[in-house]
């Protein structure tokens, strides 16, 4: 008797969360890392306007450990969460995690980065080739003339998608002049984790290799791009090369200024994260959002939206970072 009352409750209970949640949703968001400054502002914004929508945001942040995310999003879907919005660290790793959220039903949007072999619902993000072109445009347009340009290529965390879709667009660029003869590779390799040491063991390792004759560095993102400059400095080479990011951090926007970064590549975070916002409510709600392209996670075409991007250099650091709120013009000194 006691048995079949609280087994009524229960059904009774789950049917109310679950009614309750279509006008006040419950959304969880597994964040890999919140090492970068950007993905404080994402998750900032993210949660600013899901709670505008009358929805609750419940965060984690699993510190580039892919057992601790695959843990935090199963926990995210035993508190029956109605839609789980993921940063993977490893868009292979996060396949498992995405099976139990499909099991419960449990709609799934990857953030930023895409989440492989598996059904996901949605993918929001930047157009994350047009980021590695742009970086490898602004090289390209500053070769030196008369003799091949000596260039370092250091890439993201090889267990990153977005890290492979910026190595495909800089090869986009690259390839071509590399053929022509016009560009010489003196050393390329992967920072694992994005971590900025790695780069900097990279950029050592470069200078050990290919001497103090080098152009460029064409870097993926600006933490990374901080630890090939550190390098640099330490030979008295930074200023002297071009080195490119991502990200426009408040470093990298006064790396900049001071001449030891050439540009970087300004993702306008706010719109993403306010736009994951709204997806997340409305999917929540049982909507189906209009979306504007497709990617390919290998089980599916999923429903994706590529956000624009900005090449940002000395010349319109104002007009493009500070006049867009991202940063204020007195931090950049
Ligand atoms: C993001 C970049 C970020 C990098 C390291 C990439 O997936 O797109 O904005 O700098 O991860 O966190």
């Amino acid at each position: 008797m006691k048995i079949r009352l609280l087994s009524t409750l229960l059904t009774l209970g789950l049917t109310a969360t679950a009614f309750a949640s279509k006008a006040k949703p419950v959304i969880g968001l597994s964040l890999d890392t919140l090492k970068e400054e950007r993905w404080q502002r994402d998750r900032d914004t993210f949660i600013a306007e899901a709670q505008k929508l009358g929805a609750t945001v419940i965060v984690q942040s699993a510190n580039s450990d892919d057992t601790r995310q695959v843990r935090d999003v199963e926990s995210l879907i035993s508190r029956q969460v109605d839609v789980l919005v993921i940063v993977p660290h490893n868009g292979e790793a996060m396949t498992r995690a995405v099976k139990s959220a499909n099991e419960a039903k449990i709609p799934v949007i990857a953030y930023d980065r895409l989440i492989m072999n598996c059904a996901i619902d949605y993918y929001l993000t930047f157009d994350n080739v047009k980021v590695g072109e742009t970086q490898a445009s602004y090289v390209a347009a500053r070769l030196p003339t008369g003799r091949p340009a000596r260039i370092v290529r250091i890439y993201g965390a090889p267990t990153d998608n977005n890290a492979k879709l910026f190595k495909q667009g800089q090869d986009n660029i690259l390839l071509p002049l590399i053929k022509a003869g016009k560009i010489e590779v003196v050393h390329e390799d992967w920072a694992l984790d994005w971590k900025p040491e790695n780069a900097k063991k990279i950029m050592n390792a470069a200078v050990t290799k290919a001497g103090r004759a080098i152009d460029a560095v064409v870097v993926s993102n600006d933490g990374t791009a901080g630890g090939a400059i550190q390098a640099l400095q330490e030979d008295g080479l930074a200023g002297k090369v071009l080195v490119t990011g991502q990200d426009a951090d408040l470093a990298a926007c006064q790396r900049i200024l001071r001449g030891t970064q050439a540009m970087t590549v300004y993702k306008p975070l706010k719109n993403l994260a306010s736009l994951a916002a709204r997806i997340a409510v409305d999917v929540a709600k049982g909507n189906r959002p209009t979306t504007t392209a497709t990617s390919d996670n290998g089980t599916k075409k999923v429903p994706a939206i590529f956000e624009n991007v900005i090449s940002v250099e000395k010349a319109n650091l104002l007009s493009t970072v500070v006049a867009d709120g991202f940063h204020q013009a007195g931090d950049l000194k």
